[in-house]
């Protein structure tokens, strides 16, 4: 009998370029780059515990057996933890959400950072951050970004398979004068009705807007690189929002449509319209959920959020800002 074990902590990063699409399902190989922050909220403690061959992994999400797709993935990613170090051991996964699981609030990407790290850590494989990040992608491309703390690209690298698993992972990037709020605005903390994954597949299957959406993105990425650099908060948010909106369009446009936005997001985005044309620098940003996510100063996160309550009575919102990487922890 083994005692192998680990836990880790990773955070939750929203993407200011996004993801959406993969080139390979299998090796889980993104269509794009993207960017991101890895935020100081929401963690997940993830403990990764090795049990004797032959017995069932079990995972635990928030105490209790998951279910579903969320189970699916999690089994998936421990046989690949096993094929790459020739193990054979069962594992049981003890994840603790601190966010609304599956409500677009980038669960998935805490999660699996926090499950590769322990997993790692668990199963003797020796991962580096490029390797380890590359590891997190196969359980959820955005994962592969939640490795590091503060901003970080994601790379689509090129190829498909094997050739593209090697080219397509996080690294931080430096902006060390940029530190900026989000207040995020949580309309609605059930679980999406649509997947990412499903949503995704059904954009670049379907949506005549997708590809003009990823041309365009590599303009946004290479000028948000340089309004990263200049601590330029107007200039990210603009390229941020319009790449976020964009995001959505292709959505809209697929067929049947993939819609996240609901009216409470557009009353939010409103809000944020009129914040900008009274002088308060703020800019949203939505993933597949209609939680709104807004930049700004951290002078002004205080209005912001006050403005968002008012807006959206009943909401709940809080602030964050740049968080950390990726970290093993005494074994819980
Ligand atoms: C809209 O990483 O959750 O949040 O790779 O299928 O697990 P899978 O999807 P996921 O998708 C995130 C999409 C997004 C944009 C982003 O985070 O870049």
């Amino acid at each position: 009998m083994t005692t192998d074990a680990a836990t880790a902590v990773a955070h939750p990063n929203i993407a200011l370029i996004k993801y959406w699409g993969k080139r390979d399902e299998e090796w889980m190989i993104p269509a794009v780059d993207s960017l991101s922050l890895t935020l100081d909220v929401f963690p997940t403690t993830t403990t990764v515990r090795l049990a004797p061959a032959g017995q069932p992994d079990r995972v635990l999400l928030d105490g209790r057996p998951a279910e579903g797709e969320i189970e699916k993935r999690v089994l998936v990613f421990l046989d690949m933890l096993r094929a790459r170090t020739g193990r054979r051991e069962a594992a049981v996964v003890d994840t603790r959400n601190t966010v609304p699981t599956g409500a677009g609030l980038a669960s998935s990407a805490s999660g699996f950072a926090a499950l590769a790290a322990a997993g790692a850590a668990a199963f003797g494989l020796d991962a580096g951050p490029a390797a380890l990040s590359r590891l997190a992608r196969r359980g959820s491309v955005s994962a592969a970004r939640s490795i590091f703390g503060g901003w970080a690209i994601c790379h689509a690298g090129s190829g498909s398979g094997a050739e593209a698993d090697l080219g397509s992972f996080a690294e931080p990037i430096a902006a060390p004068d940029f530190d900026p709020a989000l207040v995020i605005v949580v309309l609605n903390a059930g679980p999406k009705a649509v997947s990412s994954r499903a949503g995704m597949r059904r954009t670049t299957e379907t949506s005549p807007l997708y590809r003009a959406w990823a041309d365009a993105g590599r303009a946004d990425l290479a000028e948000m690189r340089t309004a990263l650099a200049r601590a330029d908060l107007d200039q990210v948010g603009e390229i941020a929002e319009r790449n976020a909106l964009g995001m959505h369009a292709t959505m809209l446009a697929a067929r049947p449509a993939v819609r996240y936005l609901s009216a409470a997001t557009l009353t939010v985005l409103d809000a944020v319209l009129a914040l900008r044309a009274a002088g308060t620098s703020a800019y949203a940003t939505m993933d597949a959920g209609p939680n709104v996510k807004i930049l700004c100063s951290r002078t002004d996160a205080a209005l912001v959020a006050d403005e968002m309550r008012a807006a959206a009575p009943g909401c709940r919102v809080l602030t964050a800002h740049r968080g950390p990487g990726v970290r093993l922890e005494a074994v819980r």
